[in-house]
Protein backbone atom coordinates (compact mmCIF):
# COMPACT_ATOMS: atom_id res chain seq x y z
CA UNK A 1 0.00 0.00 0.00
CA UNK A 2 0.78 3.37 -0.69
CA UNK A 3 2.05 5.44 1.97
CA UNK A 4 0.21 8.10 2.87
CA UNK A 5 -0.35 9.27 6.24
CA UNK A 6 2.72 11.06 8.21
CA UNK A 7 1.82 8.66 10.96
CA UNK A 8 3.18 5.98 8.93
CA UNK A 9 6.51 7.55 7.51
CA UNK A 10 6.98 9.11 10.98
CA UNK A 11 6.71 5.30 12.54
CA UNK A 12 9.46 4.37 9.86
CA UNK A 13 11.44 6.92 9.87
CA UNK A 14 11.75 6.80 13.96
CA UNK A 15 16.07 5.76 13.81
CA UNK A 16 16.93 8.32 11.04
CA UNK A 17 18.05 11.22 10.91
CA UNK A 18 16.32 12.50 7.50
CA UNK A 19 12.75 12.87 6.24
CA UNK A 20 11.70 12.35 2.59
CA UNK A 21 12.71 15.75 0.54
CA UNK A 22 9.09 16.37 0.15
CA UNK A 23 8.56 17.50 3.68
CA UNK A 24 11.47 19.74 3.58
CA UNK A 25 10.98 23.18 3.36
CA UNK A 26 12.38 25.88 1.30
CA UNK A 27 15.04 27.82 3.37
CA UNK A 28 12.76 31.12 3.45
CA UNK A 29 10.34 28.43 5.47
CA UNK A 30 12.60 26.31 7.82
CA UNK A 31 11.49 27.02 11.09
CA UNK A 32 15.18 26.75 12.42
CA UNK A 33 16.12 29.38 10.05
CA UNK A 34 12.92 31.63 10.46
CA UNK A 35 11.79 31.40 14.48
CA UNK A 36 12.41 34.35 16.55
CA UNK A 37 14.44 33.26 19.83
CA UNK A 38 14.50 35.21 23.19
CA UNK A 39 10.78 36.34 22.70
CA UNK A 40 10.17 39.94 23.55
CA UNK A 41 7.08 39.76 22.68
CA UNK A 42 4.26 37.03 23.82
CA UNK A 43 0.48 36.72 22.90
CA UNK A 44 -2.00 38.38 25.24
CA UNK A 45 -3.28 36.05 28.35
CA UNK A 46 -7.27 37.25 28.95
CA UNK A 47 -8.73 36.06 32.47
CA UNK A 48 -12.54 35.92 31.47
CA UNK A 49 -13.40 35.65 35.13
CA UNK A 50 -12.28 39.49 35.89
CA UNK A 51 -15.95 41.31 37.19
CA UNK A 52 -15.10 44.08 35.17
CA UNK A 53 -16.74 43.21 31.38
CA UNK A 54 -15.25 46.65 30.18
CA UNK A 55 -11.77 45.51 30.77
CA UNK A 56 -12.37 42.23 29.02
CA UNK A 57 -13.71 44.09 25.67
CA UNK A 58 -10.79 46.07 26.05
CA UNK A 59 -8.04 43.65 26.01
CA UNK A 60 -10.02 41.33 22.96
CA UNK A 61 -9.92 44.03 21.04
CA UNK A 62 -6.44 45.23 21.20
CA UNK A 63 -4.97 42.10 20.89
CA UNK A 64 -7.51 41.52 17.97
CA UNK A 65 -6.27 44.47 16.48
CA UNK A 66 -2.41 43.90 17.49
CA UNK A 67 -2.04 40.58 17.00
CA UNK A 68 -5.46 38.27 15.88
CA UNK A 69 -4.97 35.74 18.56
CA UNK A 70 -5.15 35.74 22.19
CA UNK A 71 -5.18 33.12 25.34
CA UNK A 72 -7.81 32.85 27.33
CA UNK A 73 -7.88 31.48 30.84
CA UNK A 74 -11.03 31.02 33.11
CA UNK A 75 -13.28 30.30 30.34
CA UNK A 76 -15.76 28.00 32.23
CA UNK A 77 -15.13 25.01 30.01
CA UNK A 78 -13.70 22.33 32.93
CA UNK A 79 -10.99 20.98 32.93
CA UNK A 80 -12.35 17.26 33.11
CA UNK A 81 -14.18 18.03 29.80
CA UNK A 82 -10.74 19.13 27.49
CA UNK A 83 -8.95 16.44 29.32
CA UNK A 84 -11.13 13.96 27.99
CA UNK A 85 -11.70 15.90 24.88
CA UNK A 86 -7.98 14.97 24.52
CA UNK A 87 -7.96 11.66 25.66
CA UNK A 88 -10.42 10.24 23.11
CA UNK A 89 -8.73 12.13 20.14
CA UNK A 90 -5.67 10.58 21.51
CA UNK A 91 -6.89 7.31 21.29
CA UNK A 92 -8.54 7.21 18.02
CA UNK A 93 -4.68 8.45 16.58
CA UNK A 94 -3.41 5.60 18.26
CA UNK A 95 -5.25 3.14 16.86
CA UNK A 96 -4.20 1.01 14.10
CA UNK A 97 -4.10 2.78 10.62
CA UNK A 98 -7.08 0.26 9.38
CA UNK A 99 -9.34 1.35 11.60
CA UNK A 100 -9.01 5.22 11.40
CA UNK A 101 -9.28 4.69 7.45
CA UNK A 102 -12.98 3.68 8.24
CA UNK A 103 -13.80 7.41 9.00
CA UNK A 104 -11.39 8.48 6.35
CA UNK A 105 -12.39 11.25 4.01
CA UNK A 106 -13.97 10.63 0.26
CA UNK A 107 -11.60 10.45 -1.99
CA UNK A 108 -12.63 13.00 -4.86
CA UNK A 109 -15.37 14.32 -2.48
CA UNK A 110 -15.46 18.23 -1.83
CA UNK A 111 -16.69 17.79 1.54
CA UNK A 112 -13.50 17.54 3.89
CA UNK A 113 -14.86 15.84 6.71
CA UNK A 114 -13.06 12.41 7.79
CA UNK A 115 -9.72 11.47 8.11
CA UNK A 116 -7.18 12.50 5.99
CA UNK A 117 -3.75 14.59 4.84
CA UNK A 118 -3.55 17.17 3.25
CA UNK A 119 -5.90 19.61 2.73
CA UNK A 120 -5.44 21.98 0.10
CA UNK A 121 -2.89 22.71 -2.74
CA UNK A 122 0.38 22.59 -1.91
CA UNK A 123 2.86 25.54 -2.50
CA UNK A 124 5.81 23.80 -4.31
CA UNK A 125 4.43 20.74 -3.93
CA UNK A 126 5.88 20.73 -0.05
CA UNK A 127 3.74 18.74 2.23
CA UNK A 128 3.08 19.16 6.19
CA UNK A 129 3.98 16.92 8.74
CA UNK A 130 0.82 16.36 10.09
CA UNK A 131 -2.11 13.94 9.55
CA UNK A 132 -6.05 15.45 10.32
CA UNK A 133 -9.36 14.64 11.27
CA UNK A 134 -12.48 16.80 10.92
CA UNK A 135 -16.50 16.69 11.24
CA UNK A 136 -18.94 19.07 12.70
CA UNK A 137 -19.92 19.29 16.06
CA UNK A 138 -22.46 21.85 15.74
CA UNK A 139 -25.60 22.46 14.73
CA UNK A 140 -27.26 18.89 14.97
CA UNK A 141 -28.93 19.59 11.44
CA UNK A 142 -25.36 19.69 10.16
CA UNK A 143 -23.47 17.08 11.53
CA UNK A 144 -22.82 13.76 9.78
CA UNK A 145 -21.63 10.83 11.92
CA UNK A 146 -20.22 8.48 9.30
CA UNK A 147 -17.04 10.58 10.14
CA UNK A 148 -16.98 10.35 13.87
CA UNK A 149 -15.18 7.62 15.07
CA UNK A 150 -17.20 4.41 16.77
CA UNK A 151 -13.49 3.84 18.69
CA UNK A 152 -13.00 5.14 21.47
CA UNK A 153 -17.15 4.14 22.34
CA UNK A 154 -16.84 7.47 24.67
CA UNK A 155 -15.94 9.59 21.91
CA UNK A 156 -19.35 10.98 20.78
CA UNK A 157 -20.23 11.62 24.19
CA UNK A 158 -17.11 13.46 24.93
CA UNK A 159 -17.04 15.34 21.69
CA UNK A 160 -20.60 16.53 21.87
CA UNK A 161 -19.86 17.68 25.51
CA UNK A 162 -17.47 19.85 24.17
CA UNK A 163 -19.48 21.52 21.66
CA UNK A 164 -22.21 22.40 24.03
CA UNK A 165 -19.76 24.04 26.20
CA UNK A 166 -17.83 25.67 23.40
CA UNK A 167 -20.67 27.31 22.63
CA UNK A 168 -21.01 29.48 25.86
CA UNK A 169 -17.22 30.21 24.89
CA UNK A 170 -18.12 31.13 21.32
CA UNK A 171 -20.90 33.44 21.88
CA UNK A 172 -18.93 35.18 24.59
CA UNK A 173 -16.42 36.02 22.17
CA UNK A 174 -18.83 37.11 19.17
CA UNK A 175 -19.92 39.69 22.19
CA UNK A 176 -17.10 40.80 23.43
CA UNK A 177 -16.00 41.57 20.00
CA UNK A 178 -19.00 43.47 18.81
CA UNK A 179 -18.56 45.39 22.09
CA UNK A 180 -15.15 46.30 21.00
CA UNK A 181 -16.15 47.71 17.52
CA UNK A 182 -18.76 50.10 19.56
CA UNK A 183 -21.88 47.35 17.91
CA UNK A 184 -24.46 45.53 19.30
CA UNK A 185 -23.96 42.60 21.53
CA UNK A 186 -25.35 40.59 18.96
CA UNK A 187 -24.30 41.76 15.42
CA UNK A 188 -21.27 39.61 14.47
CA UNK A 189 -22.45 36.42 15.70
CA UNK A 190 -25.39 37.72 13.26
CA UNK A 191 -23.24 38.65 10.55
CA UNK A 192 -21.81 34.96 11.46
CA UNK A 193 -25.07 33.39 10.44
CA UNK A 194 -26.21 33.92 14.00
CA UNK A 195 -27.85 30.26 15.11
CA UNK A 196 -27.23 28.51 11.50
CA UNK A 197 -22.78 28.98 12.79
CA UNK A 198 -21.16 26.06 12.27
CA UNK A 199 -18.18 24.53 14.13
CA UNK A 200 -16.20 22.78 12.43
CA UNK A 201 -13.87 20.13 14.43
CA UNK A 202 -10.39 19.61 13.77
CA UNK A 203 -7.65 17.45 15.44
CA UNK A 204 -3.74 17.83 14.44
CA UNK A 205 -1.94 14.90 15.04
CA UNK A 206 2.10 15.37 14.20
CA UNK A 207 3.96 12.64 15.35
CA UNK A 208 7.69 12.86 16.28
CA UNK A 209 9.86 14.39 13.12
CA UNK A 210 13.60 13.57 12.85
CA UNK A 211 14.42 16.78 11.36
CA UNK A 212 12.17 19.46 13.06
CA UNK A 213 14.48 21.77 11.61
CA UNK A 214 13.76 21.60 8.25
CA UNK A 215 9.81 21.02 8.78
CA UNK A 216 6.88 22.70 8.75
CA UNK A 217 3.54 20.84 10.40
CA UNK A 218 0.43 23.39 9.19
CA UNK A 219 2.50 25.66 6.52
CA UNK A 220 1.88 29.28 7.43
CA UNK A 221 -1.91 30.44 6.55
CA UNK A 222 -4.92 32.60 7.84
CA UNK A 223 -7.66 30.16 9.04
CA UNK A 224 -10.80 31.01 6.66
CA UNK A 225 -13.46 31.02 9.54
CA UNK A 226 -14.57 33.50 11.28
CA UNK A 227 -12.94 32.55 14.71
CA UNK A 228 -11.10 29.38 15.64
CA UNK A 229 -10.85 28.33 19.26
CA UNK A 230 -8.12 25.79 19.99
CA UNK A 231 -7.03 23.47 22.44
CA UNK A 232 -3.72 22.57 22.40
CA UNK A 233 -1.33 19.33 23.86
CA UNK A 234 1.42 20.45 26.02
CA UNK A 235 3.91 20.46 22.95
CA UNK A 236 4.48 23.78 22.24
CA UNK A 237 4.37 24.21 18.06
CA UNK A 238 2.14 27.05 17.51
CA UNK A 239 3.50 30.11 15.82
CA UNK A 240 2.03 33.64 15.21
CA UNK A 241 3.98 35.76 12.76
CA UNK A 242 4.11 39.68 14.20
CA UNK A 243 5.87 42.21 12.74
CA UNK A 244 8.40 40.84 10.47
CA UNK A 245 9.02 37.95 13.21
CA UNK A 246 7.78 34.46 14.41
CA UNK A 247 6.72 33.93 17.75
CA UNK A 248 6.46 31.20 19.54
CA UNK A 249 2.84 30.26 21.55
CA UNK A 250 3.85 29.66 25.26
CA UNK A 251 1.50 26.29 26.49
CA UNK A 252 -0.79 27.30 29.34
CA UNK A 253 -2.58 24.21 30.53
CA UNK A 254 -6.05 24.65 30.18
CA UNK A 255 -6.19 27.77 28.48
CA UNK A 256 -7.99 28.38 24.73
CA UNK A 257 -6.34 29.60 21.94
CA UNK A 258 -8.65 31.95 20.43
CA UNK A 259 -7.60 33.06 16.68
CA UNK A 260 -9.40 35.93 14.11
CA UNK A 261 -10.34 33.97 11.36
CA UNK A 262 -10.63 35.75 7.48
CA UNK A 263 -14.40 36.21 7.93
CA UNK A 264 -14.15 38.27 11.25
CA UNK A 265 -11.51 40.42 9.36
CA UNK A 266 -14.08 41.15 6.46
CA UNK A 267 -16.63 41.69 8.67
CA UNK A 268 -14.98 44.03 11.04
CA UNK A 269 -13.66 45.97 8.03
CA UNK A 270 -9.57 44.84 8.57
CA UNK A 271 -10.13 46.61 12.22
CA UNK A 272 -9.78 43.05 13.50
CA UNK A 273 -7.18 40.92 11.74
CA UNK A 274 -6.71 37.66 10.76
CA UNK A 275 -3.66 36.01 12.66
CA UNK A 276 -1.26 34.78 9.91
CA UNK A 277 0.45 31.26 11.76
CA UNK A 278 2.11 27.92 11.61
CA UNK A 279 3.08 25.02 13.62
CA UNK A 280 6.79 23.23 13.94
CA UNK A 281 6.90 19.54 14.68
CA UNK A 282 8.97 17.31 17.37
CA UNK A 283 11.83 15.25 17.59
CA UNK A 284 10.34 12.72 20.44
CA UNK A 285 7.18 13.67 21.15
CA UNK A 286 3.48 13.52 19.58
CA UNK A 287 2.16 17.23 19.54
CA UNK A 288 -1.96 17.50 19.05
CA UNK A 289 -4.39 20.03 18.74
CA UNK A 290 -8.00 20.39 18.52
CA UNK A 291 -9.14 23.63 16.16
CA UNK A 292 -12.92 24.32 16.19
CA UNK A 293 -13.26 26.76 13.34
CA UNK A 294 -16.34 28.27 13.24
CA UNK A 295 -18.27 29.59 10.31
CA UNK A 296 -20.48 30.65 8.31
CA UNK A 297 -23.31 28.36 6.41
CA UNK A 298 -22.12 28.27 3.11
CA UNK A 299 -24.56 30.82 1.69
CA UNK A 300 -24.25 33.58 4.08
CA UNK A 301 -22.95 36.60 2.43
CA UNK A 302 -20.31 38.33 4.50
CA UNK A 303 -19.15 41.96 4.08
CA UNK A 304 -17.61 44.43 6.18
CA UNK A 305 -20.90 45.33 8.59
CA UNK A 306 -22.10 48.42 7.29
CA UNK A 307 -22.06 50.48 10.42
CA UNK A 308 -18.09 50.34 10.04
CA UNK A 309 -17.96 51.56 6.94
CA UNK A 310 -18.06 55.36 6.29
CA UNK A 311 -16.26 58.03 3.94
CA UNK A 312 -13.14 57.71 5.64
CA UNK A 313 -13.46 53.89 5.93
CA UNK A 314 -14.21 52.56 2.64
CA UNK A 315 -15.09 48.75 2.47
CA UNK A 316 -11.86 46.92 2.13
CA UNK A 317 -13.82 43.51 0.65
CA UNK A 318 -15.70 42.43 -1.53
CA UNK A 319 -19.28 40.98 -0.35
CA UNK A 320 -20.11 37.74 -1.32
CA UNK A 321 -21.00 34.23 0.15
CA UNK A 322 -18.82 31.78 2.41
CA UNK A 323 -19.04 29.08 0.22
CA UNK A 324 -17.56 31.71 -2.60
CA UNK A 325 -15.11 32.48 -0.49
CA UNK A 326 -14.23 28.69 0.84
CA UNK A 327 -13.76 27.40 -3.12
CA UNK A 328 -11.63 30.70 -3.86
CA UNK A 329 -9.02 30.00 -0.70
CA UNK A 330 -8.79 26.04 -1.05
CA UNK A 331 -7.94 26.32 -4.84
CA UNK A 332 -5.93 29.47 -4.30
CA UNK A 333 -7.55 31.58 -6.55
CA UNK A 334 -7.91 35.32 -6.13
CA UNK A 335 -11.28 36.50 -4.00
C1 LIG B 1 -4.88 24.77 11.80
C2 LIG B 1 -3.87 25.31 12.71
C3 LIG B 1 -2.61 25.15 14.74
C4 LIG B 1 -2.16 24.16 15.75
O1 LIG B 1 -5.11 23.55 11.85
O2 LIG B 1 -5.47 25.58 11.04
O3 LIG B 1 -3.48 26.43 12.52
O4 LIG B 1 -1.73 24.62 16.82
N1 LIG B 1 -3.43 24.56 13.73
O5 LIG B 1 -2.19 22.96 15.51
NI1 LIG C 1 -4.92 27.58 11.41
Amino acid sequence: MELERVQQIASLSKCMDTIPTDYIRSENEQPAVTTFHGAVLEVPVIDLSDPDEGKIVGLISEASREWGIFQVVNHGIPEEVMRKLQQVGKEFFELPLEEKELVAKIPGSQNIEGYGTRLQKEVEGKKGWVDHLFHIIWPPSAINYRFWPKNPPSYRETSEDYAKRLRGVADKMFEYLSKGLGLEPSEMKDGMGGEDLIYMMKINYYPPCPRPDLALGVVAHTDMSGLTILVPNEVPGLQVFKDDYWYDVKYIPNALIVHIGDQIQILSNAKYKSVFHRTTVNKEMTRMSWPVFLEPPPEQEIGPIPKLVNEENPPKFKTKKFKDYAYCKLNKLPQ
